[in-house]
């Protein structure tokens, strides 16, 4: 499929529960090997998305941003979660010591925030998010921008797009 055609599609968030919601839903869906690429400002929500992913995928830790640490691994659930937060990485040499190319293929879904910095690792993501907020709204208000960069990619947001439709459907199911 030409790059120009891959699944990209807009989410809204009012609240840190709902953007925990999506992360839920995206987690559940999420593959060995797979990679998401975490964008926008400080403050966005690109930590709250990834708890939200980290319950969906079972973990049961606390999930805190690795700011300091670069890289956090949770073993908790039905894959592993590595979370990288690459804010504070200066040069892209560095992600050899952090062992960032061994730990994509060891066996986890990993999500990268500040990844987009780094064209090697943009390289090997197959979705990203960028978070934005709504300027002129609630303070809690954001928007989602997901896109695939591959055909993983294209699968893995398709699923989630069908999940996220057929969960508000049941919203409007009386009871
Ligand atoms: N809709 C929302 N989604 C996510 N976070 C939100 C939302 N509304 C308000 N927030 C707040 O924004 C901040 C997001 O922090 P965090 O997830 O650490 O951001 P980042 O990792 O992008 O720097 C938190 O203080 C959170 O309470
Ligand atoms: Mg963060």
């Amino acid at each position: 499929m030409p790059e120009s055609v891959r699944t990209n599609f807009v989410l809204r968030s009012d609240s840190t529960a709902a953007t925990a919601q999506i992360g839920r839903v995206l987690g559940a869906l999420l593959a060995p090997g797979d990679v998401l690429l975490l964008t926008g400002d400080l403050g966005a929500g690109k930590t709250h998305l990834t708890q939200g992913i980290a319950a969906g995928l079972g973990i049961t830790d606390a999930v805190t941003s690795p700011t300091f640490n670069l890289e956090l691994a949770y073993e908790s659930g039905r894959l592993p979660l590595y979370h990288f937060d690459l804010y504070r990485l200066e040069d892209e040499d560095q992600l050899e010591q952090l062992d960032f190319f061994g730990t994509i293929e060891a066996g986890g879904a990993t999500v990268v925030e500040w990844g987009d910095r780094f064209a090697a690792v943009e390289r090997l993501a197959t979705v990203v998010i960028e978070i934005a907020l709504l300027s002129g709204e609630s303070e809690d208000a954001r928007e989602l921008r997901l896109r695939a960069l591959d055909e993983r990619g294209d699968e893995l947001l398709t699923g989630l797009r069908a999940r996220l439709v057929m969960e508000r459907a049941r919203d409007y199911v009386a009871d």
